[in-house]
């Protein structure tokens, strides 16, 4: 382990330790992605003893202006160097109380600490003592456990995930993120204590949600937390669109299969975490909307305006953003379905107008979402779909060069109606300026100020208005 604490940080705070005469380690998640090398730049170290007056040592070894942050009743410190944050805390034996995911915490040895961690790859510490330094640490096998990609508890998992159910989230997340798979005795505790979670914020369990929800194949940890349970306690409106009906010999397709399938596929294609849940939301209302029609089959008509409307109620519950995020989320969620639609049309210029006018600026991503939509497993369906997709592509470029219509406003505004009719605020403005704003957009009316000038008169006209002298 040597190689990989070749570091002066490491050498800085080795000296520190000695002249204090406190044994120090490195651990957790830093050791961790040393082995599977990840970059990783927070660096936790561990002392036998006070980790504060560690730091404080290490600080005065790193140069005058390095600045120590002490969080007392943590008993932790916290120091940056470079574009590194080293956190110093010392070893401790932890205790839970059932309520509550505080523990009582008291200093113990290298090896209390390395017990009360959550998973054997997480527990490894390398020794920065005196002819000891890059020994490895690792009473867990978490060594082994790396390199057969398994997630395993140092203690009985009944006892890590109920002292801190925010660990089977953590379980989760890691598995999606590393492929790594869930120990069976780990699964199946987090099955059994899947009522715990309900003591974890839902800030924190959001915080994991996304980081899933970013991994490279979301589709893992969803799985998983379907699976264990944890979703239906979660986000109970994505567990729902689990499972298949059949009527008549007629089933759908099931729908949370589909929709961790867009999300993987949207995967591929941004980072943008937004777009990746609007992924998640596109059908959310379908168990609301379905309907078996004689004749038709199934149908799930609405389903997208609903689903928009769903999204304010959802985020808030799960404590996303209620800001310009959740609007986006909302108005992808509302579109999903148009850019397909317009294939089955004869492709009007206005009706791709409209879309362009609606989606705004989001029309790319728009494009991406419909794109990720397509999940079909018959190669006949698909080519077709994507051969739409690539005509209604095209179209929208075409239409986009001539009319411009990416954050496109109508050439006459509100005020102008107001000065020239020399009227205040009122129903009659709106009037005219919906009916200029779809005349351009269907067309019937060129986009420039002087046609439109000329239909606002007319408009004017004929609700009895009268020209300000
Ligand atoms: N830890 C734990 N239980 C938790 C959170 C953290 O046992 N609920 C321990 C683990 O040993 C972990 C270390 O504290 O490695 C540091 O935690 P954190 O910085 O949150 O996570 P990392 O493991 O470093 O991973 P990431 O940065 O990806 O969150």
């Amino acid at each position: 382990m040597k190689k990989h604490i070749q570091h002066p940080i490491f050498n800085l705070i080795a000296k520190a330790a000695q002249s204090l005469n406190i044994k120090t380690y490195v651990i957790g998640g830093f050791v961790r992605d040393i082995i599977l090398e990840r970059p990783c730049k927070d660096i936790d170290i561990v002392a036998i003893g006070s980790g504060i007056e560690l730091a404080k040592e290490v600080a005065k070894n790193f140069g005058k202006n390095t600045k120590v942050t002490v969080f007392k009743n943590f008993g932790t410190a916290m120091l940056n160097y470079e574009d590194y944050q080293i956190e110093f805390v010392g070893a401790r034996k932890e205790s839970y109380d059932r309520g509550s995911r505080k523990p009582i915490v008291e200093d113990g040895t290298l090896e209390d600490d390395q017990n009360r961690r959550d998973f054997t790859i997480n527990a490894l510490a390398i020794s920065l003592n005196k002819n000891h330094v890059g020994e490895l640490l690792d009473p867990f096998n978490g060594l082994n456990d790396i390199e057969n990609k398994v997630l395993r508890t140092p203690l009985n998992p009944n006892i890590t995930y109920s002292d801190d159910p925010l660990r089977m989230m953590r379980a989760i997340r890691f598995a999606t993120q590393l492929n790594f798979t869930i120990d069976p005795a780990s699964l199946e505790a987090i099955t059994k204590n899947k009522q715990r979670i309900e003591i974890v914020s839902k800030e924190r369990i959001i915080d994991e949600l996304n980081k899933i929800i970013l991994s490279p194949t979301p589709s893992v940890g969803f799985k998983l937390l379907f699976d264990t349970g944890l979703l239906a306690i979660i986000f109970p409106e994505l567990d729902n669109l689990k499972g298949v009906e059949i009527i008549n010999g007629k089933g759908h397709k099931d729908n949370f299969y589909h929709t961790i399938e867009v999300l993987d596929n949207i995967a591929k294609n941004t980072d943008n975490l937004w777009l990746r849940w609007a992924a998640i939301m596109h059908d959310i209302a379908k168990p609301a909307t379905k309907r078996f029609e004689d004749g038709h089959g199934w149908t799930f008509h609405g389903h997208e305006d609903k689903g928009a409307r769903m999204v304010p109620q959802i985020f808030k519950s799960l404590k996303l953003p209620l800001d310009h995020k959740m609007k986006y989320v909302q108005k992808l969620v509302r579109l999903h379905l148009r850019p397909i639609a317009l294939v089955k049309e004869i492709v009007s210029d206005s009706a791709v107008r409209r879309l362009l006018y609606e989606a705004g600026e989001d029309i790319d991503d728009l494009m991406i979402l419909c794109n990720a939509d397509i999940t079909s497993k018959n190669p006949i369906k698909v080519q077709r779909y994507i051969a739409n997709f690539e005509l209604v592509n095209n179209k929208l470029k075409e239409v986009e060069e001539k009319d411009q219509l990416r954050n496109w406003q109508p050439p006459i505004s509100g005020e102008l109606i107001m000065e020239t009719f020399n009227l205040n605020p009122c129903r009659e403005v709106g009037t005219i300026k919906d009916a200029i704003r779809e005349a351009i957009l269907d067309g019937h009316l060129e986009n420039n100020y002087d046609a439109a000038y000329e239909f606002m008169l007319q408009k004017g006209k004929e609700l009895e208005l009268k020209v300000k002298s």
